[in-house]
């Protein structure tokens, strides 16, 4: 039997897509490998978000070239972001890629490898209107066999204009509810106790066929309505999308989880506008305040953009006060990187200094460490329901596992096994880490 060796870059979205391309190539008759050097095929699912992502993956493909070496037979192939972005591009540069495959094209992706013969080289994307995969069972790749993310939809629309995902993963496209629910089914009875419903932004989600006409929030309560074991979260949603429908929704159902990642990328209304994102300061932390109100213990985290085009020191300013104001528990900090294609990259100046944006992300990082440390303090004291994950990366006598408010818990264990649920009393915490002791 041929082997497959995957590896995957980026955002959870291409976790999930790499479950997908995993299934695809085992129904072909492959099966996976976790050694690079004993595969038959490597594939690299890659990101674009930003110019670092891409010379990540740069740097690693070199390696795969040293197998090639000695394997002429591997085949590499280029997935996702990247191949979708430079397309032909990516073949002529990286002469020894075999292959090269955007989002929408994984269901070719054996007929591909079938073709490529006498060094030629295939490629392959083409983006879809249609296209969810929603009858592809994923194979997890993860090991834990409590977690699972859940594709519920594909693409974006929106056109932030720093954003070169609606490039690369084309429109925006809502999978059959029917077959979310029966991929959660089919995961809780694999000893599935938490799923994570993805898209770029899930609010958006709609659905209408002539059984069926549904909405974000509709759909979160009949994926929570399988089974109240099962955690349900999701992942990201839009501010300007966030409904009271959907705020509601998360306060009346126990199983889906206090935690909502609500990417804020500024805390300044003209810096807001020349990134398209259709609200304001005003109406973001509006939303956070319905939120504080009807969930009070709700787990708040956000992505920051540091140093956007033509970001003034006081605009700059504006985003620190926010996240003050916010207190969230976590977030995503990143340094502005021009992508070609773009809104930005066309129309306006990436003229903040790269020095003066490294200092604005080290100020934003410094106040979210200290954020994030102040509400673990809140907490310690308190009981939480942990869903025990895995063995602790430090000491063999340690579970962790997150709670509710998706906050990381580590612990001494008793008899209790991955996949349970225990009672966690909190002890003593670091910015980044509770630390408990199970409560009978
Ligand atoms: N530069 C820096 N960060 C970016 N993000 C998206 N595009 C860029 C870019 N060009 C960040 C945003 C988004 C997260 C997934 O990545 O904060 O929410
Ligand atoms: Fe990018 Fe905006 Fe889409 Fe998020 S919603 S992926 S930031 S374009």
């Amino acid at each position: 039997m041929k082997k497959l060796f995957v590896e995957t870059y980026g955002c959870q979205m291409n976790v999930a897509d790499s479950e997908v391309v995993a299934s695809i190539m085992i129904n072909a008759g492959y099966e996976l490998t976790q050694q690079a050097a004993e595969a038959d095929v490597i594939f690299v699912n890659t990101c674009s978000i930003r110019d670092n992502a891409e010379k990540r993956v740069r740097n690693r493909i070199q390696e795969f070239k040293a197998l090639k070496r000695i394997n002429p037979q591997l085949k590499v192939g280029i997935l996702g972001c990247m191949a979708e972005r430079l397309k032909n591009q990516l073949l002529e540069e990286e002469i020894f890629v075999d292959l090269i495959a955007g989002p929408d094209a994984y269901r070719n992706l054996p007929e591909m490898i079938n073709q490529l013969q006498d060094g030629r080289q295939m490629a392959n994307v083409v983006l879809s209107l249609e296209e969810t995969y929603d009858d592809i069972s994923p194979v997890r790749l993860d090991k834990n066999g409590v977690s699972a993310f859940i594709s519920i939809m594909r693409g974006c629309d929106n056109y932030c204009a720093y954003c070169v995902v609606p490039f690369t993963r084309g429109h925006e496209r809502s999978r059959n509810p029917q077959t979310i629910v029966a991929e959660a089914m089919d995961l809780i009875s694999k000893g599935y106790k938490e799923v994570t419903l993805l898209g770029q932004n899930v609010n958006s989600y709609h659905w209408s066929d002539s059984s069926e006409k549904i909405n974000f929030s509709e759909l979160l309560k009949k994926v929570a309505a399988i089974n109240p074991n099962l955690r349900v979260r999701f992942s990201t949603s839009h501010p300007k999308d966030i409904s009271d429908e959907l705020i509601e929704t998360i306060a009346e159902t126990p199983n889906i989880c206090n935690s909502i990642h609500l990417p804020v990328q500024s805390g300044n209304n003209e810096v807001l506008k020349r990134m398209k994102r259709f609200y304001t300061r005003e109406w973001y932390l509006d939303r956070i305040a319905l939120i504080k109100k009807l969930i009070p213990d709700c787990g708040l985290s956000t992505d920051i953009i540091a140093g956007f085009c033509g970001e003034t020191e006081e605009e700059h300013q504006d985003t620190v006060s926010l996240m003050k104001e916010v207190g969230y528990d976590y977030a995503f900090m990143f340094m502005y990187s021009e992508r070609p294609d773009t809104l930005a990259a066309k129309k306006l100046d990436d003229d903040v200094e790269v020095k003066v944006k490294n200092r604005r992300l080290q100020e934003i990082i410094e106040v979210q460490q200290a954020s994030s440390l102040a509400n673990n303090k809140k907490d310690l004291g308190k009981i939480f329901s942990v869903l025990v994950e895995a063995v602790s990366k430090r000491s063999k006598s340690q579970f962790s596992g997150r709670t509710d408010q998706n906050k990381v818990m580590v612990f001494e264990t008793n008899d209790a096994k991955i996949g349970d649920y225990v009672r966690v009393r909190a002890l003593s915490c670091t910015a980044a880490t509770m630390i408990g002791e199970i409560v009978e």
